[in-house]
């Protein structure tokens, strides 16, 4: 439990980052996450990874600044190069995000983990929490889902090479634009999309907001060929974990197909940020987004909470 005032967000919620208040107009968003390789290409690694971790700082409308390097890696089974190249993937993304990456880590472990310990700034009235979303919302997602599934279909070498490319353009997406953009747009609430899955993460706005979100299925924007694999059974046991959990708080009034249902549970790497704002600002804020974010769209909407928090339709 914490006592300092100062910790404006903190360990108790389910919110992307903490939060620490340094001066009336300042604050610190710190944030930490690593995984083990979702691709094999380890340049390609280093830069989900990054922007993976970058991502909780953007989804709490902050500015990440500053980074340091956490990695585990078989020192004696793989070449050094490997790990060097992991690591200019994270930095590529890193400058290019106007992070300064000065230090990190690295132990010798079984399995290659690698992410990012990010410092941003935020403003302490302009931060996004989890908790914001009101009545009347519409949700925004930024980016489509499938990451999961794909990556288990790239990892069985059954992706081909357009497929792969795909992927990793979706989790090297930075979601700064996203960030900056929807607070133009009156933001109410964000959480980025990742290891709970769409339903997850949107159960967590419901939750911290006291509101129902209904998800419309068929408008949730996915990555091509994620259905496919979804079908073809590269499922996760992330998602069949999420599912699990969600048991008890999900309603769903038609059922979605099989398939589709799987991936709305699917564990995202660098998934995209959703978004709660006013359902007048929805469509201004995907129109603003779809130069750079393509299949942005608006997958639901928030509503009074009455007997379920989470409904899909
Ligand atoms: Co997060
Ligand atoms: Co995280
Ligand atoms: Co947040």
């Amino acid at each position: 439990m914490n006592t300092d005032p100062n910790v404006l967000v903190g360990h108790g919620g389910a919110d992307d980052a903490g939060v620490y208040r340094i001066s009336d107009d300042s604050a610190l968003v710190l944030t930490v996450d690593f995984f083990t390789p979702v691709v094999d290409d380890p340049y390609d690694y280093g830069r989900v990874a990054a922007v993976n971790s970058l991502s909780d700082v953007y989804a709490m409308g902050g500015r990440p600044v500053v980074a340091l390097n956490v990695a585990g890696f078989p020192e004696k089974e793989i070449a050094a190069d490997v790990l060097a190249e992991i690591l200019r993937g994270g930095g590529d993304v890193a400058r290019e995000a106007g992070v300064a990456i000065v230090g990190g880590h690295t132990i010798d472990d079984k399995e290659v983990k690698y992410g990012l310990s990010v410092v941003g700034f935020v403003d302490p009235k302009d931060m996004v929490t989890n908790a914001g979303a009101q009545p009347g919302d519409k949700l925004v997602l930024t980016k489509p889902i499938g990451t999961g599934v794909l990556s288990t279909q790239h990892m069985a070498e059954k992706l081909d090479q357009a497929g792969l490319a795909r992927l990793v353009a979706v989790m090297t997406q930075l979601n700064k634009e996203a960030s900056e953009k929807m607070r133009d747009f009156g933001v109410h609430a964000c959480t980025d999309v990742t290891g709970f899955g769409l339903l997850g993460h949107a159960n967590n706005i419901a939750k911290e907001s006291g509101v129902t979100v209904e998800i419309e299925a068929a408008s949730v924007p996915l990555i091509d060929g994620a259905l496919g694999a979804a079908r073809d059974g590269y499922l996760t046991g992330g998602g069949n974990k999420n599912r699990r959990f969600l048991a008890d708080v999900l309603r769903s009034d038609a059922e979605p197909e099989e398939t589709l249902g799987h991936l709305l549970f699917d564990p995202q790497t660098a998934g995209g940020l959703l978004v709660a704002l006013p359902a007048d600002q929805a469509q201004p804020f995907v129109d603003a987004l779809l130069p750079t974010h393509p299949q942005a769209a608006i997958v639901g909407e928030c509503t009074a909470s009455g007997d379920a928090h989470l409904v899909v339709r």
